[in-house]
């Protein structure tokens, strides 16, 4: 008997494709608000962390607010949220450390205490937490992990009366070179990469060019690179993070930064 032409397979049921769900710290302005807007634009389901919430409504963006100058609560409820989530709740997982502040530029000594911690605490505390918090939340997980921290020339080129930030950077960049070699030795060791963004156009680039010019020497390069059209736009920016995400070789160097793109 000829068999029968069943045709095309049927399924009779079928579970929703997971998504790629990424978190994204400091999403409410700049870089993080235009990464948000791109990684929902392309169908991730988005975490954003920050004081304020983004001027974005959309039905895969959940919104936590928290001052990440306090970081162990965000942490621990990342962790909890995470498992809650569950391995089979994503088809990738990214963190993305990208809350930063800079102090008003001026020398070290001249700069408040409570500025200088707040500074430490926001750009690399947070991060080392959270991404703590990740890392273990997600041991078990069988698809990609991704963890990208936001850093900045500034990490790798000193300048004067931004040490703080320029510490944190250092500091961001070392973070993600230990754990990219702990991550290696793992069966699906996330990927990690802590990358500068270029110049962009945001508060932080407003802030240095109003700093008070007798307190920091660098004040008319910043002045200079707007006045020349130099710098990136946030949605430039964050469209080659995101590209630089997709990479099959992402996480092969732990420092990276986009003008070598
Ligand atoms: N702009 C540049 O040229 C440039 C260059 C190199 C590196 N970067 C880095 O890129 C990242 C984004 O910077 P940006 O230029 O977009 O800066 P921005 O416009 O000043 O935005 C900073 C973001 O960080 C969040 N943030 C600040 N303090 C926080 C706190 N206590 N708790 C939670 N979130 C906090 C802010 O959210 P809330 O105020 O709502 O809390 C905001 O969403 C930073 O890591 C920065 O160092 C920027």
């Amino acid at each position: 008997m000829a068999p029968r032409n069943r045709g095309a397979p049927r399924w009779l049921c079928s579970a929703p494709m997971p998504t790629a769900l990424t978190i994204v710290t400091g999403a409410s302005r700049g870089l993080g608000l235009a990464l948000a807007e791109q990684l929902l634009a392309r169908g991730d389901r988005v975490l954003a962390i920050s004081r304020q919430a983004p001027a974005l409504c959309h039905e895969r963006l959940s919104v936590w607010h928290a001052d990440l100058a306090e970081p162990a609560a965000a942490a621990r409820q990342l962790g909890a949220w995470l498992q809650a989530v569950g391995v089979d709740g994503a088809a990738s997982v990214t963190l993305i450390n990208n809350a930063g502040v800079i102090t008003p530029p001026a020398p070290l000594a001249q700069t408040a205490a409570a500025d200088l911690a707040r500074a430490v605490r926001v750009g690399l505390e947070a991060p080392l937490l959270l991404s703590a918090a990740f890392l273990k939340a997600t041991a078990g997980w069988t698809r990609p992990r991704r963890l990208l921290m936001i850093s900045s020339g500034l990490g790798r080129r000193a300048m004067a009366s931004a040490a703080a930030y320029c510490a944190v950077k250092a500091g961001l960049d070392h973070l993600a070179r230990a754990l990219a070699l702990e991550q290696a030795l793992e069966p699906n060791g996330a990927r990690v990469v802590s990358i500068a963004p270029g110049v962009v156009d945001t508060d932080m680039q407003l802030q240095l060019r109003s700093a008070d010019g007798a307190a920091f020497p660098d004040r008319a390069n910043f002045v200079g690179l707007q006045a020349k059209g130099l710098l990136s736009s946030p949605a430039a920016a964050a469209a080659s993070l995101l590209a630089r995400l997709e990479r099959a070789d992402f996480g092969s160097q732990a420092i990276a930064d986009v003008r070598d793109d």
